[in-house]
């Protein structure tokens, strides 16, 4: 957080020495404001009784009534806190404002797989302009949980499974929410959940994991460090316990590494009704322990229940609880506040927002995280004027693109593969059989509800054209059409918080669908809307071409056919390995070496008898529809002393990357360090840097990466440390490269 002048410090101070215990407290306590009027919750802004609200997100209308009726009512609640409450202190309104308002954007996975900060950046700033005119100020977003293991329903909110990238992308939401802070047009952020959230075993929501002291800092954190440096006001803390410990009352977690290590200052909420959920865990035996506890363990705020309102008071004035305990809460929530101007300037405003560029940046991002993983016989791009035949499951699909999270949207922006393609080719024969009845979804969710009981009763929505691959068919096929276009997905309803899958593999009825297909004969290209990286062990050998595109939001459709037919060439990469079985978990690319050269991950020996142990597709991995050929690396110096790093000093790795096709494309140049000997074993690599630069075809592009204490230490109880030996930079175009240089820490 940017530092507050001495002034507002010390307002502060009297502000905290002006209210009473009480009134303290109220600002470490939130309400949701969805279940009353502005007289029920007035009496109680009056007396103090909380400092936030959790809201909802607006529903959306065509003609802006429903969200100013949202704007106004919570202008009205806000007049009431300025006014008239202890101190006219102005009160937070936060929702979950995930990936999307009126516009979906990609959820968090399909954001990573850009590699792009600058275009996410962007992307989240057009949803804080949407939002925040209709009256929130605070959105419980982005979430920065570390995901290895696909199961988990939340691993598509995530970034994926490389602490870098995770923290490269969280830090690009932080910034597009937050922008200037002036409280118009941005949302605080809130990175969530803050910590271990995605290693709970089994990818089971709300249950355990065990993270060493080197791991929970080399891997876990450095998320949240990227957010927190990017100046997060607020972290919202998880469910889930770390080696026998709720995170919700970690002095460890919360205290010592957030608050202390990486010098978050802004102000920590629980998750919903963790604090009660203390007792479940068994730490507390009464809601008056949940309180203590989750207050001494570090969360300044206690999301929606009240036992922090019942408890905190009696907990001070029994001696207890220390009341600095209490004060240092109240000044963060103060601080956050004042930080974003919201005692300055508490109101929201109507104002316009360019919603073509808003749909311009879905398009862009739709078709830029699209990872071609396989194009045999470089079956793709598609021409307008081939014939080809379409089939699948998502070929007609218009909601489940949304994602997990996603509200307030405008469902008339969203497009089917089928409509969308109109745009793009002359012709589309299209079978009309279907599993289940599709009703025109018009965006309420009463619809979108019975919708739901339909495609879960489906299970997998939408026509899958079996009777088509019948015999007689598939002669007419191979005479008539050039290749087999499958539109392959899961449900949203699949993803996200608790409805983790115990099998991450392809759904049996689209494997059945794929192996009818690949029987004809014809080149078959695997459409893979699914927004978690499923293991394909059971297609991946059917299919000529494989492109994921993820829930990619609005512009789904456009932007993936826009990849299929060659407007844009493809240039996403896979920000989660994906994998062959659900059999194979956890497997990703940056854990330490092995101690035989069997390594999995890397196709080392053999792992298991019954299968291949490497993934399918590693981290980072992608093609393109042009080449591109990595010069071995330079380096301006193949020694270092340690005290020149520790004083700043870096080594320049130089590399040249040629496009040697005849398309321009954009290219993710990815590097990796290696530090081969250290106290600790260190990951077989892990990235450090990346660029994406825009290539024309025959020219040569130079990337420099300069490489310094921050790529080459790593954290070890508490302290960053740099050991002297030897290191590999890598530079390639993903994280199988083996086009290093050695250079030497003395
Ligand atoms: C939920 C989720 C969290 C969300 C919060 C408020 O349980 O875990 O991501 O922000 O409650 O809705």
């Amino acid at each position: 957080m940017k530092k507050l002048d001495a002034k507002t410090e010390s307002r502060i101070e009297e502000i905290i020495n002006t209210l009473t215990l009480e009134q303290k407290v109220g600002q470490m306590n939130q309400f949701c404001s969805w279940a009353g009027t502005v007289e029920t919750y007035g009496e109680r802004i009056r007396r103090g009784e909380f400092g936030t609200m959790i809201c909802g997100v607006a529903n959306f209308s065509e003609d802006g009534s429903a969200e100013k009726g949202f704007r106004d009512f919570h202008n009205a609640l806000q007049k009431i806190a300025v006014e008239e409450s202890p101190c006219g202190i102005p009160l937070m309104f936060g929702g979950d404002v995930i990936h999307c308002y009126n516009v979906c954007y990609p959820v968090g996975m399909g954001s990573a797989a850009s590699f792009d900060p600058e275009l996410v950046e962007r992307c989240y700033r057009n949803i804080s302009e949407a939002c925040a005119r209709d009256g929130l100020n605070w959105t419980f977003s982005p979430v920065l949980d570390l995901a290895h293991d696909p199961r988990w329903g939340r691993c598509v909110e995530s970034e994926g499974e490389d602490p870098y990238l995770a923290g490269q992308i969280g830090a690009a939401m932080v910034r597009g929410f937050q922008k200037d802070l002036d409280n118009t047009d941005n949302l605080i952020s809130c990175p969530k959940h803050y910590i271990g959230y995605g290693a709970m075993d089994g990818g089971r929501d709300y249950h355990n994991c065990d993270i060493s002291d080197y791991f929970m800092e080399n891997w876990y954190a450095t998320p949240y460090r990227a957010a927190v440096d990017a100046g997060a006001l607020t972290v919202m803390s998880s469910f889930n316990s770390v080696s026998g410990e709720p995170v919700t009352s970690s002095k460890k977690l919360l205290r010592g590494l957030l608050k202390g290590q990486m010098g978050f200052d802004g102000f920590v909420i629980s998750d919903y009704d963790a604090v009660m959920q203390l007792v479940n865990q068994g730490v507390a035996e009464d809601l008056r322990e949940c309180a203590k506890l989750a207050a001494e363990g570090g969360v300044d705020m206690e999301m929606v229940q009240t036992s922090y309102l019942k408890y905190l008071c009696e907990l001070v004035r029994s001696g207890e609880l220390d009341e600095e305990v209490i004060n240092e809460s109240v000044r963060r929530v103060l601080r956050v506040k004042f930080a974003a101007n919201l005692f300055d300037n508490p109101y929201k405003e109507y104002y316009p927002i360019d919603i073509d560029r808003h749909v311009a940046d879905a398009r862009q991002i739709a078709s830029e995280n699209v990872v071609l993983l396989k194009n045999k016989n470089n079956i793709l791009p598609l021409k307008s004027d081939d014939r080809v035949f379409m089939a699948g499951p998502f070929f007609e699909e218009k909601i489940s693109q949304i994602g997990a999270w996603a509200s307030h949207i405008d469902f008339s922006l969203i497009h089917s593969y089928r409509e969308a393609l109109s745009d793009i080719v002359t012709m589309v024969e299209v079978e009309d059989e279907y599993d289940v009845d599709i009703p025109e979804n018009n965006g309420d969710f009463a619809q979108a509800k019975k919708y739901k009981e339909e495609a879960n009763k489906a299970c997998f929505i939408g026509h899958s054209n079996h009777a088509m691959f019948g015999e007689a068919i598939s002669h007419e096929l191979l005479d008539n059409y050039k290749a087999i276009v499958l539109f392959l997905g899961e449900v949203h309803y699949c993803t996200g918080e608790a409805v983790s899958v115990a099998d991450i593999n392809i759904p049996e009825d689209q494997v059945e669908l794929v192996r009818k297909a690949h029987a004809t004969g014809l080149p078959v290209i695997g459409v893979m809307n699914f927004g978690r990286p499923r293991a394909i062990g059971e297609i991946e050998h059917m299919l000529d071409a494989i492109v994921w595109g993820w829930h990619n939001g609005t512009m789904n459709a456009e932007g993936m056919l826009d990849v299929l037919y060659g407007k844009k060439n493809p240039c996403g990469r896979l920000p989660m390995t994906i994998l062959r079985h659900v059999g194979q978990i956890p497997l990703y690319y940056n854990a330490p070496n092995t101690a035989r050269r069997v390594n999995a991950y890397y196709g080392e020996g053999r792992s298991y008898f019954d299968m291949k142990s490497s993934p399918a597709y590693p981290f980072g991995y992608g093609l393109s529809y042009t080449t591109f050929e990595y010069s071995a690396p330079e380096t301006d110096r193949t020694e270092i002393a340690l005290s020149d790093i520790d004083a700043g000093e870096t080594v320049k790795i130089t590399v040249k990357v040629k496009n040697t096709g005849e398309l321009a494309g954009k290219e993710v140049i990815q590097c990796y360090v290696r530090d081969h000997f250290a106290t600790m074993m260190r990951p077989r690599r892990q990235l450090v840097k990346f660029e994406k630069p825009e290539i024309a075809a025959g020219e040569t592009y130079t990337a420099t990466f300069e490489i310094g204490k921050r790529e080459l230490g790593y954290w070890l109880n508490g302290e960053f440390i740099v050991e002297k030996g030897k290191f590999t930079v890598y530079v390639g175009e993903n994280c199988y490269t083996e086009n290093g240089v050695e250079i030497e820490v003395i």
